[in-house]
């Protein structure tokens, strides 16, 4: 049974899609163990509570130093005793010593096809606005394991989305969300979770 934690930082649709696969069986030998947010009061709270999954909330403004938020995040991290971390809609940037700790071990889903519009300051909705800024028919989903850098891990999946006439930045996220995330996402943690997938020699490796 693999055991992963669900960072977190706002609406949790993404917690949503694994909390859904779960329960449908489309995710099979996986227990979320717990959720982490970085923001109180937030909706993903709200979906752990009504999954009955432990929720913890770890804010970066209760620490005087990063350093101490940080070693908050790492202890908590430690007591949930997760096999994989998953980086839902998860917007603080984790530290270097966790990526060292749980190597191969963390995933981030992020919503463009990676290397496009990805990297510090593209987060959210800003990774659309500047998709439809420059014009891009195609864009999408992907889903990566997390290293050193920022969003330049080994990439697991990748998901194509349409960009249409009229597009706004809100509608564009809803349809790479529904298209792509929220099917990518499920289906990299079911892979991980039954050896199909996982991280060697620093490269994302499909075994069957
Ligand atoms: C969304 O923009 C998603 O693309 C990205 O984080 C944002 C919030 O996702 N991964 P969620 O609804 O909190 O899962």
């Amino acid at each position: 049974m693999l055991k992963i934690v669900v960072c977190v930082s706002g609406g949790g649709t993404n917690l949503q899609a694994i909390i859904d696969g779960i329960a449908a069986g489309s995710i099979t030998n996986t227990e979320i163990v717990g959720v982490i947010s970085n923001n109180p009061g937030v909706k993903s709270l709200d979906r752990a509570a009504a999954a009955g999954i432990p929720a913890f909330v770890v804010r970066p403004k209760d620490y005087a130093v990063r350093d101490d938020f940080h070693k908050a995040f790492l202890d908590k991290l430690a007591e949930l005793q997760p096999d994989l971390i998953v980086l839902a809609g998860f917007l603080v940037r984790i530290p270097e010593e966790m990526v060292k700790r749980y190597p191969g071990r963390i995933i981030n889903i992020h919503p463009s096809l990676i290397p496009s519009f990805c990297g510090t300051g593209y987060y959210g909705l800003k990774v659309h606005e500047k998709a439809l800024e420059r014009g891009v028919k195609v864009t999408g989903a992907t889903v990566h394991f997390v290293n050193e850098g920022m969003d330049e891990g080994p990439i697991i999946s990748q998901k194509a989305v349409q960009v249409l006439e009229g597009d706004t930045p809100e509608v564009l996220q809803k349809r790479v969300m529904e298209e792509a995330e929220w099917i990518l996402l499920p289906q990299a943690i079911d892979d991980i979770a039954n050896g199909r997938v996982c991280m060697e020699n620093g490269r994302s490796v499909r075994k069957v």
